[in-house]
């Protein structure tokens, strides 16, 4: 595919590669954690990365503007300031003790497909040259780190806000309602980050594979065809609290066997349905003293499957499970749902102009790119309810992600930003 972009050299996309890896270093080193890189939602360092982020957008030309719910968004108008906007972004918040590529590399990728594609509109303004605005959004919150609840900044963007979620709390007892207003937010003008079908493109994401397919295959694109669907659910198993020395087996009801039996019942009834996949990321005893047989454990199910349809009946298959094992320990259990998300299918077009932008960086005669479902949850989930939605993932090398070893090369992400940029003049060439 010949186009205006190729021709402007390899330097400038080395370069742009180089900017995203020392930026993603600069903001490894925003973090609660010492020793390790933490962000989540509505924090001190939301605030810090925000600006830090709207400077590098203004640096652009973008006019900056946090949302209503704390998501940074930058825009580069395009000739029409009516124009509808082709949205680039990620996230920024981040797991505990994360790395520091998931979501970050995407946002300040986009920055460089900015920084690429823009032209001169007069002596010191800078506009995007095609049919469409260029805006960056760095959404906050799509981890669910603080309150449980995951795509947050997103589902405002999409305008699914429920308001139910304002009495979500944190590990502290604040709520999402306390937290936006110390943040400096209204919660009554949630309403206001809402965006309108009619005024976007589309919705375009690059991001880290979180799994080993790209590494294996020695490749370093692919294009992402949907995005698993997800459940979690926060799961309470009732015993009863006794002597650790005193109480025989046959007198026990203890809730922490009962929750690992749950955990390993987990991992056998997903193994056994395709493309399902479920985790026990937290589990605890109370009143947890070494010398009391646990009455309560609560423990965490994370659910994603390619499909809602095996998720649920995976979900299904689980609560039999759980009935089974809690009845014969005597013990009782209940489940909270925090979270849902159907499977997101990428759009064609999207997809289209993504594996044509992976073309232009492979060798003449090279096999097509990689098609993958991302296993991973991402933003496109929520934001597909108000426009259409392609990913494009970076190989990981060894897939490890949720950990400070995640990685990603420089060269990789010279490819990926020439991918996504070649991706978007090939948008605006269909239109
Ligand atoms: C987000 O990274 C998720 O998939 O949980
Ligand atoms: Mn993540
Ligand atoms: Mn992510």
């Amino acid at each position: 595919m010949a186009s205006a972009l190729l021709v402007t050299g390899p330097d400038r996309i080395a370069a742009a590669a180089h900017r995203v890896m020392a930026r993603c270093d600069e903001l490894a080193r925003v973090s609660a954690a010492t020793g390790g890189i933490e962000r989540v939602y509505l924090s001190p360092e939301h605030a810090r990365v925000n600006r830090l982020a709207a400077e590098w957008m203004r640096e652009l030309g973008m006019t900056t503007t946090q949302d209503a719910a704390g998501n940074q968004v930058g825009r580069l108008e395009a000739h029409s300031p009516d124009a509808p906007a082709l949205l680039l972004g990620s996230h920024l918040d981040t797991v505990p003790d994360a790395g520091r590529f998931d979501g970050i590399a995407g946002v300040l990728m986009a920055l460089e497909v900015v920084r690429l594609l823009r032209v001169p509109a007069d002596a010191d303004r800078w506009r995007s040259p095609l049919p469409f605005a260029l805006e960056v959004v760095a959404f906050w919150d799509e981890e669910g780190t603080r309150f449980g609840k995951a795509l947050l900044g997103s589902s405002a963007v999409a305008g699914v806000w429920h308001d139910d979620w304002w009495a979500l709390t944190d590990a502290d007892g604040t709520t999402l309602r306390e937290a936006f207003v110390e943040f400096g937010l209204d919660p009554s003008r949630i309403g206001e980050a809402a965006r309108r079908p009619d005024e976007l493109v589309g919705y375009l994401e690059a991001h880290i594979e979180q799994g080993p397919e790209l590494d294996q295959r020695g490749e370093s694109l692919a294009v992402v065809s949907s995005i698993a669907s997800a459940r979690r659910f926060q799961l309470v198993v009732e015993g009863e609290a006794r002597h650790a020395g005193g109480t025989p087996y046959e007198r026990r009801r203890d809730a922490l066997l009962g929750a690992s039996e749950a955990a390993l019942a987990v991992e056998r009834v997903c193994r056994a349905e395709h493309h399902v996949i479920g985790t026990v990321g937290q589990l605890e005893a109370y009143p947890g003293a070494v010398n009391i047989v646990p009455g309560e454990a609560r423990l965490s199910l994370d659910l994603r499957g390619e499909f809602d349809g095996s998720r649920d009946r995976v979900w299904s298959a689980l609560s039999h499970e759980f009935d089974v094992i809690m009845g014969r320990r005597g013990l009782r259990w209940s489940a909270r749902e925090v979270h849902a998300a159907p499977a997101v299918f990428c759009a064609p077009t999207l997809q289209g102009a993504l594996r044509a932008g992976i073309v232009s960086t492979l060798p003449s005669g090279a096999d097509e790119p990689a098609v993958l479902f991302s296993r991973a949850g991402h933003d496109g989930m929520v934001i597909g309810e108000v426009a259409d939605v392609g990913m494009l993932f970076l190989r990981n090398p060894d897939g490890i992600s949720h950990h400070p070893d995640e990685a990603v090369s420089e060269a990789d992400v010279g490819f990926g930003i020439r991918a996504l940029a070649e991706a978007v003049l090939q948008l605006a060439a269909d239109r």
